[in-house]
C-alpha cells in the first residue's frame, strides 16, 4: 500500500474536514458551507462512503489531500507530511535537492508576502505616499479595491525595501532570487522598485509571486516595471487577476481578456469580475489552457490601434491552435476521407472605442461596458472586417485573398448551420456566389482531412485525437483478436469491457453490426450495414496501417476506449451538475439528492478512467 493510501485508510475525511467546517448530516452525506467560495446555503458535500468531497457551488472537489492542500494552501508534499504525521504514518525522506528547492520556494513566497504587506502599509499610511494615493484616487480606485488587490507603494529610495526585508530576516540572496533587488555590475544591489505604485501579481491560489510597479513620476522608465522571471514567476503563464476572477468566469461562463492591470482592477471594482490580463505579452497556450477549465467562451477586449489589432489577431491564432476541438468526419462521394477539427469554443472580440481603455470607459459609464460585451463580435466577423480594411474587396485578387484567409476560420465553426450562414454573409458582402464559396470550403476541408490522414499514416501512431471512435473500430475490424485482449486489460483495471455505450451514432451501428458478425460466420458486413456505412468501413479497411505488434494495438485500443469514456463522462457530469443546481433551487426537491448520487458515481467513474489513463 502506498503511503497515500495508508494515510487515507487511517484518517476519516469527515473528521478531518469537520474540524474546519460545521457539517450536518443529510442522508448519506454531510453538508456544510463551502470554505472556498462565499455562500449562504450549503453546497459543500462530504461523502463518507468513498471519502471524497465536492462543492456544487464552486465545483471544487477531491479527496482528503485536495481538501487539506486547498484549505491550508499547502503543496501536495506538505499536505502529505502534515496528514501522515496526524495518521502516524512514516514517510521516506526527500532528496536533499527536493528539500532545498521546496524550502527555497517557500522562503521566497514568505518574502514576497512580507514585501506586499510592507508596500501596502506604506501606500495606506506613509506621508511619502501621498502622491500615490492621489494618483489612485484620480484613476478612480476605491479603498476596497486597493485592499482587494493589496496595492502598495515603494519608497523613492535605493535600499528601503532591502533594509526592511533584511530586518525581517530575509537574506539579500533571497531578495535577489525573488526579483526584489537588482545586482549592480561592480557588486552590491539596489531596490528594483522605487517610487512606484506596487501591484502584487498572484498565482492561481492568490499567493504573491511577483510585482508590477507603475511609474508615478512620468519621467521614469519604463511605465511598468515588472519582476523578472523567478522560480515562482513565469511571465508567459500567469494571468493577472485569475484568482479573483476564476469563480466569476465560471459563473458568467465567459472570460474577458484585457490588456493591462488597470483594465482588470477597475472592471472588478465595478462588479465585472470575470476579467483577466496576460502580463503585457501575447496570449499563450498556457493562458488558454487555464481558462479553458473554467469556460469555453472567450472575449478579447484589446486596443483598437495597429499594435492592438496585431496582438488580437495573434491571440486569435494562438487560441485556434490551442483550444480543444471536436472532430467531425469528412465524407466525399466515395466515403470518409478524414476528419476536420471544429473549435469547441466561442471566441469574440470587443473593439474598444478609439483612445479608451476598459478602465477609463467603465469609469465614464459602466453601462457602455455591458453594451460592448453584449455586442462583441464573433471572431469570424471581426476577422472579416479586418481583411476588408487590408485588402481591396473590389478587385478579384483581393476577393480571393480575403476568401482564402477566411476559410480556416469558417472551418472552425462547429455548427454547420452557423457555418453556412457566415459563408452566405461573406459571399454576399464580396458579391460572390454563396454556392461556389461553400464548394471552395468543402474542397479545402477535404484536402485538409486527407492531408491529416496521410500525416497520421506516415507518423504511424495513434491518430486524430478526434476521430477516436472510427479509430477504435478500424483496429477492431482489422485485428479482431484485439477485442478480447483489450477487454482483459480493462477488466484488470476493474473497468467494464468495451460495450455499446462506448460508441455513438453511426459508429454504434457499425460496432453492433461487427459484433453480430462474430456469432454469424455466414454473414458479411454488407448484409447488415446500409451501403453508405459499408463504404465507410471499406475506407477503413483500405487504410494502410503501420505494422505494429498486436500488443501495441491492444494498448492503443484500451487508451482510445478510455479517452472516449473520459469524454463522455465529462459531458454527462456537466449536464447532471446543472440538474443538481436546478433541483436545489426548489426547497425539499428530492431529485437533487438523486442527481447528487448520480454525480458521485460519475465522478468516481471518471476518476477510475483517468487513473487508468495515467498508467
Ligand atoms: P499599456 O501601456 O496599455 O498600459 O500596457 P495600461 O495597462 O493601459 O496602463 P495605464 O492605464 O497607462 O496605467 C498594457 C500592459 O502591458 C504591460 C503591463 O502589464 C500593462 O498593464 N506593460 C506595459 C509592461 O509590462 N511594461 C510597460 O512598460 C508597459
Ligand atoms: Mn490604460
Amino acid at each position: 500500500m502506498s503511503v497515500v493510501d495508508e494515510v487515507k485508510e487511517r484518517l476519516d475525511i469527515v473528521e478531518v474536514i469537520g474540524r474546519h467546517i460545521h457539517l450536518q448530516k443529510s442522508g448519506r452525506y454531510l453538508k456544510g458551507l463551502c470554505p472556498f467560495h462565499t455562500e449562504k446555503t450549503p453546497s459543500f458535500y462530504v461523502f463518507p462512503d468513498n471519502q471524497r468531497w465536492h462543492c456544487f457551488g464552486c465545483n471544487k472537489g477531491g479527496d482528503l489531500f485536495n481538501f487539506v492542500m486547498e484549505f491550508e494552501g499547502l503543496d501536495f508534499r506538505t499536505a502529505l507530511e502534515e496528514l501522515a504525521r496526524r495518521a502516524g504514518v512514516e514517510l521516506k525522506p526527500r532528496t536533499p535537492e527536493q528539500v532545498e528547492a521546496e524550502s527555497e520556494a517557500e522562503r521566497l513566497r514568505l518574502l514576497l508576502e512580507a514585501a506586499a504587506a510592507y508596500y501596502h502599509t506604506l501606500l495606506l499610511t506613509a506621508p511619502q505616499a501621498a502622491h500615490a494615493r492621489a494618483y489612485l484616487e484620480k484613476r478612480g480606485f476605491t479603498r476596497d479595491t486597493i485592499e482587494t488587490f493589496q496595492l502598495g507603494y515603494s519608497l523613492n529610495e535605493w535600499d528601503a525595501a532591502r533594509t526592511y526585508l533584511f530586518g525581517k530576516g530575509f537574506s539579500v540572496e533571497d531578495q535577489i532570487k525573488a526579483g526584489m533587488l537588482v545586482e549592480k555590475e561592480g557588486g552590491g544591489t539596489f531596490d528594483r522598485f522605487r517610487n512606484r505604485l506596487m501591484i502584487p501579481i498572484c498565482d492561481r491560489r492568490g499567493r504573491v509571486i511577483a510585482f508590477g510597479g507603475r511609474v508615478l513620476n512620468p519621467d521614469d522608465q519604463p511605465k511598468y516595471m515588472n519582476s523578472p522571471q523567478t522560480v515562482l514567476f513565469d511571465k508567459s503563464t500567469v494571468l493577472f487577476g485569475y484568482h479573483l476572477a476564476a469563480q466569476a468566469i465560471q459563473k458568467a461562463d465567459a472570460a474577458i481578456i484585457v490588456e493591462g492591470y488597470m483594465d482588470v482592477m477597475i472592471p472588478h471594482q465595478a462588479g465585472y469580475k470575470n476579467v483577466v490580463a496576460p502580463m503585457g505579452t501575447a496570449l499563450t497556450e498556457a493562458h488558454l489552457q487555464q481558462l479553458q477549465r473554467l469556460t469555453r467562451r472567450f472575449i478579447l477586449a484589446l486596443d483598437p490601434d495597429a499594435a492592438g489589432i496585431h496582438g488580437t489577431l495573434q491571440g486569435l491564432e494562438t487560441a485556434r491552435q490551442t483550444l480543444d476541438r471536436e472532430w467531425e468526419a469528412i465524407f466525399d462521394p466515395r466515403g470518409l476521407v478524414g476528419v476536420e477539427g471544429r473549435l469547441k469554443a466561442d471566441i469574440r472580440v470587443i473593439t474598444m472605442p478609439e483612445g479608451l481603455d476598459p478602465d477609463e470607459l467603465i469609469l465614464q459609464d459602466p453601462t457602455r461596458w455591458e453594451q460592448l460585451v453584449a455586442t462583441s463580435q464573433p471572431v469570424v466577423r471581426f476577422y472579416f472586417n479586418q481583411l476588408l480594411k487590408q485588402e481591396n474587396p473590389q478587385e478579384p485578387k483581393g476577393k480571393a485573398r480575403i476568401v482564402d484567409a477566411m476559410l480556416p476560420l469558417l472551418s472552425d465553426i462547429a455548427d454547420s448551420v452557423e457555418r453556412e450562414a457566415y459563408v452566405q454573409d461573406i459571399a454576399m458582402r464580396l458579391g460572390l456566389d454563396a454556392r461556389s464559396l461553400l464548394d471552395r470550403l468543402r474542397v479545402r476541408e477535404r484536402a485538409q482531412a486527407v492531408r491529416r490522414q496521410a500525416a497520421v499514416k506516415t507518423a504511424g501512431r495513434t491518430p486524430l485525437s478526434g476521430d477516436l471512435e472510427a479509430y477504435a473500430l478500424t483496429i477492431l475490424i482489422r485485428y479482431p483478436e484485439v477485442l478480447a485482449l483489450a477487454d482483459a486489460q480493462l477488466a484488470e483495471a476493474q473497468l467494464e469491457p468495451i460495450h455499446d455505450d462506448d460508441f455513438s451514432g453511426v459508429y454504434r451501428l457499425i460496432w453492433s453490426a461487427w459484433l453480430e458478425l462474430g456469432g454469424h460466420p455466414e454473414l458479411e458486413l454488407g448484409d447488415i450495414l446500409p451501403p453508405d456505412l459499408l463504404a465507410l468501413v471499406h475506407t477503413w479497411i483500405a487504410t494502410p496501417l503501420p505494422d505494429t505488434p498486436l500488443e501495441q494495438w491492444k494498448r492503443d485500443m484500451v487508451r482510445t476506449i478510455l479517452r472516449l469514456r473520459e469524454r463522455r463522462l465529462r459531458d454527462i457530469s456537466k449536464r447532471t451538475q446543472s440538474l443538481v443546481a436546478e433541483a436545489q433551487q426548489v426547497e425539499g426537491d428530492m431529485k437533487a439528492e438523486r442527481y447528487l448520487a448520480t454525480l458521485q458515481n460519475l465522478s468516481e467513474a471518471l476518476r477510475r478512467v483517468q487513473q487508468a489513463l495515467s498508467r
